[in-house]
C-alpha cells in the first residue's frame, strides 16, 4: 500500500513523529514547513530510512503560499496516496494573517481546507487524515471572531474553535467523497496530551508548572500512533468520517459538531473564504 505521503507541520512534534513513522511503514513522504532548513533536517532522516523526502515551503498563514505549495506537490509528484494535515498553532493574542483571518482560525483550518481541495485532483485514492483535538467538544463557531479585529479574543475559544472546524470539515468531506463515488477516505484525531512545541510561551512559573505536567504527556512518538494509523492500518481500510482518540478507538461526537447545520454554516465559511469546496 505504501505510497507517497504528504505531512503538513513536519518539522516538531507530532508532524515530524508521523512523517518519520511514515517514511519507516515505507512511503515517501513530501514535508510541507515554512521553516525550510528545519524541514531538510527531517528530509534526511527520511533519506536515511531509504524513502525519498521532498521539502516544500509552504506558510499555512497565507492562503496564496497554500496554494502554491499544493501546485508544487503537484508538479513534483503524480500522485499523493496520505494526506497528514498535522499542523497546528495556539495563539496568545489575536493576530490577523494576511488575509484578514484570525490566525489560528486561518492556520488550523482554513489552510487545510484549501491544502486537501488542491490535492483531491491527485488523489484517485487514498486517506486524508486531520488533526484534531479533543477539545472541539467545548468549541462554538462564531464567524465574527475570525474576521473582526475588534472582537474579544480567547486563546482557549480561538483554539476550541479551529478544532471544532477540524471535526466539523472531516465528516463534511467524508460524506461529499462519499456521495460522489470517490475511495478517499478521511478521518480525524485527538493524539493525546504530547510534550510538544504547541503550549504557547509562558511566564517562568507557568513553564515550570507545565515542564512538570510535561513528565506526565506522551512523547511525540507515542503521540503520532493514531496519525500512522489511520494512514497506514488495514483495520481501518473503508472506514470514512470518524473520530479516533489516542488509542486509536472510534469515539462518538460530542458537543456542537453534532448538528448538521452548524457543520454545514462551518464548511459554507471555509468554502466561501478559500473558493474552493463549493
Ligand atoms: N501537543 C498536544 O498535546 C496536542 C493535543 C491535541 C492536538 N494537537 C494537535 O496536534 C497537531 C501538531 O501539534 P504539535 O503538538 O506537534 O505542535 P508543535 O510541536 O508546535 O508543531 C506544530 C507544527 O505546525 C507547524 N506550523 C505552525 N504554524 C505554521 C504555519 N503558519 N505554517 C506552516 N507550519 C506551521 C510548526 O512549524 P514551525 O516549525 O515552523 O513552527 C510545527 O511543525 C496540531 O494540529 C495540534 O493542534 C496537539
Amino acid at each position: 500500500m505504501p505510497g507517497i505521503a504528504v505531512v503538513t507541520g513536519p518539522t516538531h512534534g507530532i508532524g515530524r513523529a508521523t512523517a518519520l513513522g511514515l517514511a519507516r511503514a515505507g512511503f515517501d513522504v513530501v514535508l510541507l514547513a515554512r521553516n525550510t532548513p528545519l524541514a531538510e533536517d527531517v528530509a534526511r532522516a527520511v533519506r536515511g530510512l531509504a524513502r525519498t523526502a521532498w521539502v516544500m515551503r509552504c506558510d499555512l498563514a497565507s492562503l496564496a503560499s497554500v496554494r502554491g505549495a499544493a501546485q508544487a506537490v503537484a508538479t513534483a509528484v503524480p500522485h499523493v496516496d496520505v494526506l497528514v494535515n498535522n499542523a497546528g498553532m495556539m495563539p496568545t493574542r489575536r493576530a490577523m494573517t494576511v488575509d484578514g483571518f484570525e490566525e489560528s482560525f486561518a492556520v488550523n483550518q482554513l489552510a487545510p481546507f484549501l491544502l486537501t481541495h488542491e490535492l483531491l485532483p491527485i488523489m484517485p485514492t487514498g486517506r486524508i487524515v486531520n488533526v484534531a483535538s479533543a477539545v472541539y467538544r467545548l468549541g462554538r463557531f462564531d464567524a465574527v471572531t475570525i474576521e473582526s479585529t475588534e472582537a474579544p479574543f480567547s486563546l482557549a475559544a480561538a483554539y476550541a474553535q479551529s478544532k471544532l472546524a477540524n471535526v466539523a470539515f472531516t465528516l463534511g468531506l467524508a460524506e461529499r467523497l462519499h456521495a460522489a463515488g470517490r475511495p478517499v477516505t478521511v478521518n480525524c484525531l485527538h493524539p493525546g496530551v504530547v510534550a510538544t512545541h504547541l503550549l504557547p510561551d509562558r511566564r517562568r512559573w507557568q513553564r515550570a508548572l507545565f515542564g512538570f505536567a510535561g513528565l506526565f504527556m506522551r512523547s511525540p512518538e507515542r503521540g503520532a500512533r493514531t496519525s500512522i494509523h489511520l494512514a497506514t492500518s488495514p483495520v481501518v481500510t473503508g472506514v470514512s468520517g470518524r473520530y479516533f482518540d489516542a488509542r486509536q478507538r472510534v469515539r462518538p461526537l460530542r458537543g456542537a459538531v453534532r448538528d448538521p447545520a452548524l457543520r454545514d454554516a462551518i464548511w459554507q465559511f471555509c468554502a466561501s473564504r478559500t473558493g474552493v469546496g463549493a
